[in-house]
């Protein structure tokens, strides 16, 4: 007799994995449960058990008899949920969708960052246009008409057939310092993000556009030296502590003055390496005491003001903070590579 009900549970658990059906379920029904099927001829039989056994097959027969009936009861449940399952209710076991959370382009970082140290010393932020004329991109720049930056070449011209002016595509920012003098006068202590664009080839280390800061403070007896200060400033907060700056003379025909600034290279700790091309140091940007003639075309009087200004380069300077070896990469939207700043 427990051989019996032992191969009638492992007949009956056999069975009920193809249940997959009412139909499948009801005959499964029908063979073992019904009052015909299997388990009551089991009871039946079990009259015959002499006295001795009937303790130990009666309580194996009704752990059969439990079995069999929960095996039913979760068949049919999972089929009834089946079988009910509305097509409009979302199914909540499913696996979300990702979003793709934005983040800030790095450029905008970048601009905000610099513009937040500057704040911090009382500089307010003033923005140029992007599309500017000839005059306060050049001319009240010092830039005469022969300098090698007026050539075609460098410079996007603005079709101004009928206007008054010609206009292009500002190549610097330091279009801005003209605008804001033209506006107030001293004291004058402005930071002016944004783009500018030349007509350059397109490679992995120029692009016809790219985005500039520039700075310019005017007041009575404004000197080198708190340029200097301002600038190093400047680079403690945005590069970190313990790097070391450096002026070199350059020329800018709206500075005098003019110098560029190099930071100790970071990468290599001054070491040397490919970024810094072995010199230990990386040019970050220009600037100097803002020439006499810049103030005459403003109308401010070079005998009672004087200023600095300087202007950098966001995406170079970027590329070197960050490693990022090709400067067009800033500009595919390529989420995989803005999602790591
Ligand atoms: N405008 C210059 C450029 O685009 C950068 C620059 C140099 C800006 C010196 C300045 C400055 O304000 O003083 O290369």
């Amino acid at each position: 007799m427990l051989d019996k009900i032992e191969s009638l549970k492992s007949e009956a658990l056999k069975e009920s994995e193809i249940i997959n059906s009412d139909k499948s379920l009801e005959d499964y029904r029908l063979k073992f449960l019904s009052r015909n099927g299997i388990l009551s001829r089991l009871f039946e039989d079990f009259k015959n058990v002499d006295k001795e056994s009937k303790g130990q097959v009666g309580k194996t027969l009704n752990e059969l008899k439990i079995s069999l009936q929960k095996i039913f009861d979760e068949k049919k449940s999972a089929l009834d949920s089946e079988n009910t399952a509305d097509p409009d209710t979302p199914d909540l076991t499913l696996p979300g969708r990702t979003f793709n959370k934005g983040t800030r382009h790095l450029i905008n970082q970048a601009l905000e960052e610099i513009s937040a140290i500057f704040e911090k010393i009382g500089f307010k932020v003033y923005e140029g246009f992007e599309i500017e004329d000839e005059y306060h991109n050049f001319d009240a720049l010092n830039t005469p008409e022969h300098h090698p930056s007026r050539d075609m070449q460098d410079t996007f011209y603005i079709d101004s057939t009928g206007k008054d002016k010609k206009y292009l595509l500002r190549t610097q920012t330091s279009s801005a310092q003209i605008r804001i003098m033209e506006k107030i006068k001293p004291p004058v202590r402005i930071i002016s993000p944004g783009r500018v664009f030349r007509n350059e080839d397109v490679s992995s280390r120029s692009l016809a556009f790219f985005h500039q800061v520039e700075g310019l403070y005017v007041d009575k007896n404004v000197t080198f030296s708190e340029l200097k200060g301002t600038l190093n400033y400047f680079a403690t907060e945005y590069f970190g502590e313990s790097l070391k700056t450096r002026l070199r003379p350059s020329f800018f025909p709206f500075t005098e003055p003019s110098a560029e600034m190099d930071v100790e290279c970071f990468l290599c700790k001054a070491k040397g390496c490919r970024v810094c091309k072995y010199t230990g140091w990386l040019e970050i940007l220009g600037c100097g005491m803002v020439d006499p003639n810049v103030f005459k075309m403003v109308g401010y009087d070079p005998e009672i003001y004087s200023g600095y200004a300087f202007g950098m380069g966001i995406e170079r300077t970027l590329m070197i903070k960050h490693g990022v070896p090709d400067i067009r990469l800033f500009y595919e939207n390529d989420i995989r590579f803005l999602k790591q700043f």
